[in-house]
């Protein structure tokens, strides 16, 4: 029995929807339903499925003012027609109530969350893209709908589920990263490890500076001495040193990402050494200029594993690394997707197989 009502308009949406599959993109196209469900008197109503559409909301919602908001970001995958998969969404379940607690908002229980995105999968699942690098990006999020401007938590909030069949996140094979000196994204006591929309607006003018100067993402650093790496906006980061992994240890100015967790099992698996360590730039600069990192790579849910062709300044010096796409990034990326996608084995259990449930 399902914990989630089906409303009978949102099947007939579900019908009636034609995509253009030529011209999909990322995040792009809407599903043609949602899930929507309210926090009221101190516990959550009914989740139902509903038809995709616009809110109506009183200007006066807190979201609005002071950013109560969080959100999650996962995959169904259904390449070779296998599935639909979903790739480890409890831990999306754990790090939406991780997120809820820094924001003061209410948990959703683990089960009801992952149930929720089962049902818009299984639903949509004839929308879920069947080319490799390709699925249904899933967008569960929860904001503050109390109508009053005074500053305190809200004690009314909505989440919601969307879905978006979406291509490739960059549309180049490898990016290039500005090495962010002047701006912050988070730090020490911050919202850094929750997934919060303030951390990406604060991000926004830096990233929209570097891309006026040519490079597609900035590289946060640790904001009290701005020597350490961190990560990107929406990615977790990875370097090859003297063929060994390093990737920045996790503090709680950074999001805590299920790609990078998930990469350092499987390098490990592949007999690759793996460090979560602090990571100086200065550093790493001398060891791509002496030619010791050979690779680096972002990684996340949207991105997948993205190779990193060099890093810059804003005053135009640059540290190109020697593979753009390097032989430890490529099988990294073969080995991910292709437990994600269903084509190979999954020693992990990582996978939740929709089509058996
Ligand atoms: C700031 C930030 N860092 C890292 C990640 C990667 O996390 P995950 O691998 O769980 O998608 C994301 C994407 O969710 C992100 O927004």
């Amino acid at each position: 029995m399902s914990n989630i009502k089906i409303n009978p308009q949102a099947l007939e949406a579900i019908n009636n929807y034609s995509i253009d599959w030529d011209n999909i993109g990322f995040g792009k196209c809407m599903a043609p339903t949602m899930i929507v469900a309210d926090y009221n008197n101190g516990k959550w109503g009914d989740l139902e499925m509903v038809p995709y559409g616009n809110l109506t909301l009183s200007p006066t919602c807190k979201v609005f003012h002071y950013a109560q908001e969080i959100f999650e970001g996962m995959k169904a995958y259904r390449v070779d027609r296998n599935g639909p998969l979903l790739f480890r969404p409890y831990e999306n379940a754990k790090r939406f109530n991780i997120s809820a607690e820094r924001m003061v908002m209410p948990t959703l229980n683990e089960d009801l969350f992952v149930e929720s995105v089962k049902v818009m999968a299984a639903h949509c699942k004839d929308f879920i893209p069947t080319k490799t690098g390709e699925s249904l990006y899933i967008r569960p999020f929860m904001f503050a709908t109390e109508e009053h401007l005074g500053i305190k938590p809200a004690d009314q909030f909505k989440y919601m589920v969307l879905a978006s069949p979406s291509g490739a996140y960059f549309s180049s094979d490898s990016i290039t990263i500005q090495i962010e000196r002047r701006y912050t994204r988070a730090c020490p006591g911050g919202t850094g490890y929750a997934k919060t929309g303030g951390n990406y607006a604060a991000s926004l003018k830096a990233v929209k500076e570097a891309r006026e100067r040519g490079f597609d993402q900035t590289l946060w650093l640790d904001s009290e001495h701005k020597r350490y790496l961190e990560e990107l906006s929406g990615m977790n980061i990875f370097c090859l040193i003297n063929g060994e992994l390093h990737t920045p240890a996790m503090t709680e100015s950074i999001l805590d990402g299920i790609t990078r967790r998930s990469l350092i099992d499987l390098a490990k698996s592949y007999g690759i050494t793996v460090h979560e360590s602090k990571m100086d730039i200065d550093e790493l600069i001398a060891q791509i200029q002496n030619g010791s990192c050979t690779e680096a790579f972002a990684c996340g849910t949207a991105a997948i594993i993205t190779p990193i062709g060099g890093f810059g300044e804003t005053d135009g010096k640059k540290y190109e690394l020697k593979e753009s796409f390097g032989p430890i990034a490529s099988k990294l990326r073969d080995g991910l997707l292709s437990i994600q996608e269903g084509r190979t084995e999954d020693p992990f259990n990582w996978i939740v197989d929709l089509s058996k449930l």
